[in-house]
């Protein structure tokens, strides 16, 4: 079996209200639109990953919480209704999709190779979560790739950030293993909004734009000077900084998905490419990419038609 690869990493957060914004026959509330420069930056990133043609989008939640250990669907077709907890006004999907299970096993398997809790998840009747249904919605919304989901342990919520984070660190680079050892050439999406100060009411019409603004201007000031990093390469940097981030601008970085990501991609130090960033209930959020073929980190092996075996370049 040929060596697979990470083709290319995107944030790709999941505030609920961009579904509902987008109106698709699988959600029930109807909206009049809003938070279009989000889902235009969606738009963006959904023309790049139809010129990619992955075999697996392997997504990291925030909103499938798991007290002990690191889990992962385990039943190969998933249906039912998911609800948003906080906003069932905006948020009943009706859902439907095919799970990679022989990766979502390998991930498993090297995860706890690594040393980390893990779990399969076998629930045939399992509700999934929303984060991971409204980021694979808004980049994909056919649901014609198959995925990869991952839960999110809550260790940095109950032990560290900084242990917490370097457990994300270790499950990233053993997804990255299992993605090798199966040959699957797979993209990777951190779900993660990252200034997460928001307000507590909603206007009337939720979908009223005048509403939308940055909660807090500092934690605007942190979104903006990551995304400047990010888009100038500096992942080192932001990763050093990380923690500062999490703690003032209460981001959900925290829960672990970024870090996930970034290690499984090998922490490129490669300009991220910004589709797009707004606010949603005050929180900040940013659709970017990273593509790894584009900057030369890893091989064109099936869309050049190059010998499977040809040796390819890692990421640093
Ligand atoms: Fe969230």
């Amino acid at each position: 079996m040929a060596k697979g690869e990470i083709i290319a990493g995107f944030l790709a957060p999941h505030p609920p209200n961009l579904v509902y914004g987008e109106n698709p026959p699988q959600n029930e509330p109807d909206s009049e639109g809003g938070w279009e420069q989000l889902r235009w930056a969606y738009e963006r990133a959904r023309i790049s990953l139809e010129r990619m043609k992955p075999d697996v989008l392997l997504v990291h939640s925030p909103h499938w919480m798991t007290q002990l250990g690191h889990h992962f669907l385990g039943v190969q077709h998933l249906s039912g209704k998911s609800v948003d907890p906080i906003f069932p006004n905006l948020f009943r999907y009706d859902f439907a999709l095919e799970v990679d299970v022989t990766l979502a096993e390998a991930c498993c398997r090297e995860a706890a190779k690594a040393g980390l809790v893990t779990k399969m998840m076998r629930n045939p009747n399992f509700r999934v979560d929303y984060g991971t249904i409204t980021t694979l919605h808004m980049i994909r919304p056919q649901w014609d790739i198959p995925v990869v989901g991952i839960s999110a342990n809550n260790s940095p919520h109950y032990v560290s950030t900084k242990r917490g984070l370097s457990e994300m660190d270790k499950l990233g680079k053993a997804t990255r293993k299992a993605i090798e050892k199966t040959g699957r050439r797979a993209v990777v999406l951190a779900s993660n909004t990252l200034c997460r100060w928001h307000f507590h009411e909603e206007p009337e019409i939720p979908e009223d734009m005048s509403e939308e603004r940055p909660k807090d201007y500092n934690g605007y000031k942190w979104d903006m000077r990551i995304i400047d990093m990010l888009r100038r390469g500096e992942t080192k940097q932001v990763f050093k900084i990380l923690p500062q981030f999490i703690d003032e601008a209460f981001a959900e970085v925290k829960s672990g998905a970024f870090t996930w990501m970034f290690a499984a991609m090998g922490y490129p130090e490669i300009p991220g490419e910004l589709h797009g960033y707004g606010t949603v209930i005050g929180t900040g959020n940013a659709v970017m990419e990273w593509d790894l073929v584009k900057a030369g980190l890893v091989g064109k092996r099936r869309a050049a038609k190059k010998p499977a075996a040809r040796k390819t370049r890692r990421a640093a």
